[in-house]
C-alpha cells in the first residue's frame, strides 16, 4: 500500500532536487561515493553524481547473487516463434555475462570501447549488453528491423571495435537473415570494426567470414570470466540512436550513475514493483523501452524480467499476451497502445482473456505513442486492472509524466499520461518562450537540469545536443512534443512539433524517408507526412513530384520507392503509401506545407497560411488523397 501522496513526494523533490536524488542514490551499490550530486560546472550540460564510481552490471546481477537471490529467475525468454521457454537464474545470467565479457576482453574490448549489438530478441542480446556494462564498454543496440544503411550510419558514428549479431531473427512465418545485412553494412561503412561475433541460431546456419567472424559458442568456450570494472558515474553506459528531423540519427548517450539511480527509483515508485516480482515489457531490446524496462530497470530491482520473442497477435493468436502473463505470473506489464489495438481488432470482445488466469496482474502500463481513450478504456474493461498511460522518450530513458502507482494512484483520465513525475519540472511554452495558461497548447518543455538518467548530451556532439534541444528556449529542454496542462495539472501530449512520426510505437523520421525518395532519379521533389492509421497510430505517406519528361509508369516508380525505403531504412518504416502529385503546396518562401497536407489526409479542418504560393494546389492534393481513400472513414 502506498503511504505517501504524489503531491508530497513531488514537493519534496522540488524543494531540494539534489538532496532528493542523493537520498535515492543510496539504493545503488557504489565503489566510490560521488563528490557532487549535481555538477553544474558545464551548464547547460549537467552531470549527476560526478566523481562517483560504480559498475552497472554489478548492480543488476552480482549484487542479487550476493544478497541471496542467485536461484531466482532473472530472465525468462519466452519465444512462441521457436516454441521455447528458457529461464536464467540470477546466478546463471551473471555467469553467462561474466563469460561473454571475458570473450569480449579477449578480442581487445576495454572500458570506453564501443560495441554494436544487432540482434533479435534472444537472451544473448541481453548477455551482450550486460557484458559490455561489466567491462565499462559502451554498447549501442541497433533494432533488427533497420536495414544495412541504418546500421552502417550507426557504425560510422559510434566507431565500434566489434559487432555482436545473430544469424537470423524470426518474424511471423519468415526468417530474417542478419548476416547479409551486416556484410552490406560493413561494405557501406567507412569505419571497419575488427571482429563480428555471430550467434548461429538453429533456424539459420551461416558461414563465417574468415579473419573477421567468430562463432558465439566458440568465443564462450575459449573465454575466462571477467570481473566488473568500476567506471565513473558519468561514463557512458550506452548509446542509443533515435530519429531526429534529418536522416542522420541522434546518438543518445546514457551515463552509468544517474541511469542506475533513476531506473531503480522508477521501478518502485512508478511501477510499484519490488525484488522477486515478475515484470514484463513487451517491446524490443532495440528500443529505449527494451533498454530501460526489459533489461536495466527490472534487473536493478531484482525482479524477473520477460524477454518475449513474439507478437501480440499471430503468435499464435490474440491471446498471446494473456498466456505469457498467466504462465509466468506477471505482476506488471508494459507495452505500446498499438499492440492493444492489434489485439482488439482480432478479438474485440476480449474472449481470449477468459482462457487464462490473470489474477497475478496488478497494472498495465502503456507508452511509446499517444494512447487514444478508446484503446485505454477497452484494455481496462477486459483486464480489470488500472491501465496507466505514461509519456517518455528515448532521450529521457524513463517517464516524464505518469501515474506513479508506487507512490499513490491518481484518478485516470483517458488520453492523459497524468502528471509530471518527481524529477521533471514541466512547462508549456509559447513561441516567444512565454509560459502559456492552463489549457493552452504549446511546446512541452522541461526546465533544466533534467533528472538523473536523462541524456547528458549526444555522442561526441555537445553542439548538436544544444542545437536540437536547448537553444530554442534557454534554460529548458524541448521535448519535441506539443500539448497542454489542464486545471488539475494533468498533461495532455497531443502531437510532435517536428518531422518525427510514430508508427506502431516506433519513432521514425519523415526527413530520412524524404532523403531516400529524393535520391531516386525520376523524383524532382517529395514530402513525406504521417497520416492517421487505426492500427499503427500513424503511417508514412509520400507525395511525389516527378521530373518533367519522365515517361515510365507511375506504379513502377512508386513500387521502386517503397522498395528503396525498405532497403535503406528498413521494413519497420512501413512505407507503403505513395502518390504522385503535380506540385507540392508551399509558402512563397518555399516552405512545404506538410502540416496542412497531414490535416487534409486526416480529415481535420485546416487553414492554409496567407503566404501560400498557389492555393489551387490544395485542390489537386485533395483529389489525389481522395483517390487513395483519404480521409479515411472510421
Ligand atoms: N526484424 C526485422 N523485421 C521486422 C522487425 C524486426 N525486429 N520488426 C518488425 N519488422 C518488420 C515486420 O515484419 C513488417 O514487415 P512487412 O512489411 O514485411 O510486413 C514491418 O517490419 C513493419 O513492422 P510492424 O509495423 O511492427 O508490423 P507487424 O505487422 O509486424 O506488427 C504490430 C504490427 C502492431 C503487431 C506490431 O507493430 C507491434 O507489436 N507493435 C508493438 C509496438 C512496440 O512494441 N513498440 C515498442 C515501443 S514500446
Ligand atoms: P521514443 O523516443 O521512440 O520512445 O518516442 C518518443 C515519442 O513518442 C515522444 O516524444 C512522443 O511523441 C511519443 N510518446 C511516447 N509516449 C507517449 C504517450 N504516453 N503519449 C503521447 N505520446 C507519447
Amino acid at each position: 500500500m502506498a503511504t505517501q501522496s504524489y503531491g508530497s513526494v513531488y514537493a519534496r523533490w522540488r524543494a531540494d532536487p539534489s538532496g532528493f536524488w542523493a537520498e535515492m542514490a543510496e539504493e545503488i551499490q557504489w565503489d566510490r561515493r560521488w563528490d557532487k550530486t549535481l555538477d553544474e560546472s558545464r551548464a547547460p550540460i549537467y552531470r549527476w553524481f560526478s566523481g562517483g564510481q560504480l559498475n552497472t552490471c554489478y548492480n543488476v546481477l552480482d549484487i542479487h547473487v550476493e544478497e541471496g537471490r542467485g536461484e531466482q529467475p532473472a530472465l525468462i525468454h519466452d519465444s512462441p516463434v521457436t516454441n521455447t521457454v528458457t529461464t536464467y537464474t540470477y546466478r546463471e545470467l551473471r555467469d553467462a555475462v561474466a563469460l561473454f565479457a571475458g570473450a569480449l576482453r579477449a578480442k581487445g574490448i576495454e572500458r570506453g570501447d564501443r560495441v554494436i549489438i544487432y540482434m533479435p530478441m534472444v537472451p544473448e542480446a541481453v548477455i551482450a549488453m550486460l557484458a559490455c556494462a561489466r567491462l565499462g564498454a559502451i554498447h549501442s543496440v541497433v533494432f533488427g528491423g533497420f536495414a544495412a544503411n541504418e546500421l552502417a550510419a550507426r557504425i560510422d558514428d559510434a566507431r565500434p571495435k566489434l559487432i555482436v549479431t545473430a544469424s537470423c531473427g524470426i518474424e511471423i512465418g519468415r526468417i530474417i537473415e542478419y548476416k547479409p545485412l551486416v556484410d552490406r553494412a560493413f561494405e557501406l561503412a567507412a569505419h571497419k570494426p575488427h571482429t563480428c561475433i555471430i550467434l548461429r541460431r538453429p533456424q539459420c546456419y551461416v558461414k563465417l567470414t574468415a579473419s573477421r567472424d567468430l562463432d558465439w559458442q566458440d568465443a564462450m568456450a575459449a573465454a575466462a570470466s571477467a570481473e566488473c570494472v568500476p567506471v565513473t558515474a558519468t561514463d557512458p553506459l550506452y548509446i542509443l540512436y533515435t530519429s531526429g528531423t534529418t536522416g542522420r540519427p541522434k546518438g543518445i548517450v546514457r551515463d552509468n550513475g544517474g541511469h542506475a539511480v533513476a531506473l531503480k527509483w522508477s521501478m518502485k515508485n512508478i511501477y510499484g514493483v519490488t525484488a522477486g516480482d515478475v515484470y514484463w515489457a513487451a517491446s524490443d531490446v532495440g528500443w529505449v523501452v527494451g533498454h530501460s524496462y526489459i533489461v536495466y530497470g527490472p534487473l536493478l530491482q531484482g525482479c524477473t524480467t520477460i524477454l518475449y520473442e513474439g507478437k501480440p497477435v499471430g503468435t499464435p493468436d490474440p491471446g498471446a499476451f494473456w498466456r505469457v502473463i498467466s504462465e509466468h505470473r506477471v505482476k506488471v506489464m508494459f507495452t505500446a497502445p498499438t499492440a492493444f489495438r492489434a489485439i482488439k481488432r482480432e478479438d474485440p470482445q476480449g474472449r481470449h482473456v477468459r482462457r487464462y488466469d490473470l489474477s497475478c496482474l496488478r497494472a498495465q502500463f502503456l507508452a511509446g505513442e499517444r494512447c487514444d481513450p478508446d484503446t485505454l478504456n477497452w484494455a481496462q474493461a477486459i483486464l480489470k486492472v488500472p491501465v496507466i498511460d505514461h509519456w517518455w522518450q528515448t532521450e529521457t530513458a524513463w517517464a516524464i509524466a505518469a501515474n506513479c502507482l508506487g507512490i499513490e494512484q491518481l484518478p485516470i483520465k483517458p488520453g492523459s499520461p497524468t502528471k509530471a513525475v518527481p524529477g521533471y519540472d514541466l512547462h508549456v511554452l509559447g513561441p516567444q518562450g512565454n509560459e502559456l495558461p492552463l489549457g493552452e497548447m504549446g511546446s512541452l518543455c522541461i526546465k533544466l537540469p533534467l533528472p538523473p538518467g536523462c541524456l547528458p548530451t549526444l555522442w561526441h556532439n555537445d553542439q548538436r545536443y544544444k542545437e536540437a534541444y536547448l537553444n530554442r528556449y534557454p534554460g529548458y529542454y524541448v521535448t519535441g512534443d506539443a500539448g497542454y496542462l489542464d486545471e488539475n495539472g494533468y498533461v495532455w501530449v497531443m502531437s510532435r512539433t517536428d518531422d518525427v512520426i510514430n508508427v506502431a510505437g516506433h519513432r521514425l523520421s519523415t526527413g530520412a524517408m524524404e532523403e531516400v525518395i529524393a535520391a531516386h532519379p525520376d523524383v524532382a521533389e517529395c514530402a513525406v507526412i504521417g497520416v492517421a492509421d487505426p492500427l499503427r497510430g500513424q503511417l508514412p505517406m509520400g507525395l511525389i513530384v516527378l521530373k518533367t519528361g519522365v515517361r515510365r509508369g507511375e506504379d513502377e516508380i512508386k513500387a521502386e520507392l517503397v522498395q528503396r525505403v525498405r532497403e535503406q531504412i528498413g521494413p519497420v518504416a512501413a512505407f507503403k503509401l505513395c502518390t504522385v502529385v503535380q506540385r507540392l503546396p508551399k509558402t512563397r518562401s518555399g516552405k512545404c506545407l506538410r502540416v496542412v497536407m497531414r490535416k487534409m489526409a486526416d480529415g481535420q479542418s485546416y487553414h492554409p497560411p496567407a503566404t501560400i504560393d498557389d492555393p489551387g494546389i490544395l485542390d489537386e492534393i485533395a483529389l489525389c488523397l481522395h483517390k487513395l481513400g483519404f480521409p479515411r472513414r472510421a
